[in-house]
């Protein structure tokens, strides 16, 4: 055996509503398509069918073995316009959670990931104080018409990837470039987490439930300075990480706003986590306040450094925090032609195995290959293959391969000949 996975570790796998259901929702992204912004032009809305798809998708999930299942709700179908819930979308989300649930894969529901409907944006989203009650009234409505058929649920994904992205970079709707936009979105997201959190107990204790586990799914990497020896380049990765992730993370586990985010609406400090959400793909290398990929290290195709004992690493940080139970709730690799995918599932998984951390569950990112944001189709993290034309679903080798880890509980040595052994990573 060349590892067995932690005892009672579940696997699993991570999607969002936006990136595999496809449809012309109304949101935010099938907004920023029609505005010309996705490199290669793929249209979110005619992307994947997975909202048609829905029962052979779990069907394959069940082939697979898988025994988690994270996936998203899309806000713009379930209020397509301010005030009105669609019930058939409901229904539809209610009809899959019954079927995992007779299938043995258990949920794990993201209430908000990346997208809004277009009404909420024209409002100025997360930007404006104002309009947070928004987002709570979807989280009740969550919890009140799901509740009953999942207590597992994240609340927010990636705040800082949201947040950087939209209103720093420009990069994604509404395509900002504000550092004040940035820190405002920041603050309002902690804000709105930690309500969620004590809001989503709450109703489901109501209903009777004492199962329930609230979270967020925190996207950490490792900032190293490119010299350690640099003064610069060491205040640079600090700095970096601790604007970038450390304050948000801090203010959302523990309700203590550092510099730059305020805690305007007083909220007490408290224990706002009920396991370590971690979303974990890469290490950057810096030499300022910024990003950077180490030279001459290993990298996936979208050109980010892979770097295996940085899930431990950054795990670890969120442990010293608090300490609850981890969930990895992303890791994965742009790997187009599945060539070394298996490898990297093989040296992520290892590291787990190896610490001593509380690893509890794992998801990796993604079921299939979806609508990756502004890359589009172009960019491939799924173990399903899906055929652009047909929409014909295929697990690859690397799908086989996680398939087979959960079915023997580790790696052993004719898995790692079959899967692993000759797979190389492109080094640059
Ligand atoms: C996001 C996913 C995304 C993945 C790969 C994470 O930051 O939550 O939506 O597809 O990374 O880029």
């Amino acid at each position: 055996m060349h590892f067995s996975i932690p005892k009672g570790m579940r696997m699993g796998v991570s999607t969002a509503a936006t990136q595999i259901e496809g449809g012309e929702v109304g949101s935010n992204w099938n907004d920023w398509y029609e505005r010309g912004n996705i490199k290669d032009g793929t249209n979110p809305a005619t992307d994947n069918d997975h909202w048609i798809k829905w029962q052979e998708d779990t069907a394959l999930m069940a082939e697979m073995g898988l025994q988690l299942y994270r996936f998203g709700v899309e806000w713009a179908r379930l209020i397509p316009r301010e005030g009105e819930v669609d019930e058939n979308a409901v229904r539809r989300y209610r009809d899959e959670l019954l079927l995992l649930k007779e299938k043995g894969i258990r949920p794990l529901l993201t209430i908000h990931h990346f997208t809004n409907p277009m009404w909420f944006e024209e409002k100025g989203g997360f930007e404006k104080r104002e309009n947070l009650h928004f987002y709570l009234e979807l989280v009740e409505l969550v919890i009140c018409r799901f509740g009953d058929l999942c207590s597992d649920y994240i609340t927010i994904n990636e705040p800082n990837v949201y947040a950087t992205n939209s209103y720093f970079f420009g990069a994604w709707p509404p395509g900002k470039k504000s550092l004040k936009a940035t820190v405002a979105v920041m603050e309002n997201l902690a804000y709105c987490h930690i309500q969620a959190y004590i809001k989503i107990h709450f109703l489901r204790s109501e209903m009777g439930y004492t199962d329930t586990m609230v979270g967020c799914a925190n996207h950490l990497r490792i900032f190293a300075p490119k010299s350690s020896k640099n003064p610069w380049h060491r205040t640079g990765a600090h700095l970096t990480a601790f604007l970038f992730q450390n304050a948000l993370t801090k203010a959302m586990t523990l309700g203590r706003f550092p510099w730059p985010l305020r805690n305007f609406a007083k909220l007490p400090t408290g224990e706002y986590t009920d396991f370590i959400g971690l979303n974990y793909y890469t290490r950057s290398t810096v030499t300022g306040i910024g990003d950077g990929v180490r030279e001459n290290s290993p990298r996936n195709d979208l050109d980010w450094e892979i770097y295996p004992d940085g899930i431990v690493e950054c795990a670890r940080q969120l442990y010293d925090l608090l300490p609850r139970p981890i969930w990895v709730t992303e890791n994965g690799t742009c790997d187009n032609d599945d060539r070394f995918r298996s490898r990297y599932l093989y040296e992520h998984l290892k590291a787990i195995s190896a610490s001593d951390l509380p690893f509890d569950r794992y998801y990796h990112w993604c079921f299939c290959d979806n609508f990756e944001w502004i890359e589009g189709n172009t960019a491939k993290f799924g173990l399903v293959r899906i055929d652009p034309q047909t929409r014909e679903r295929q697990i690859k080798r690397s799908g086989r391969f996680y398939s087979e880890i959960i079915r023997h509980g580790g790696v052993t040595d004719a898995m790692y000949k079959e899967y692993v052994e000759g797979q190389e990573y492109t080094v640059r």
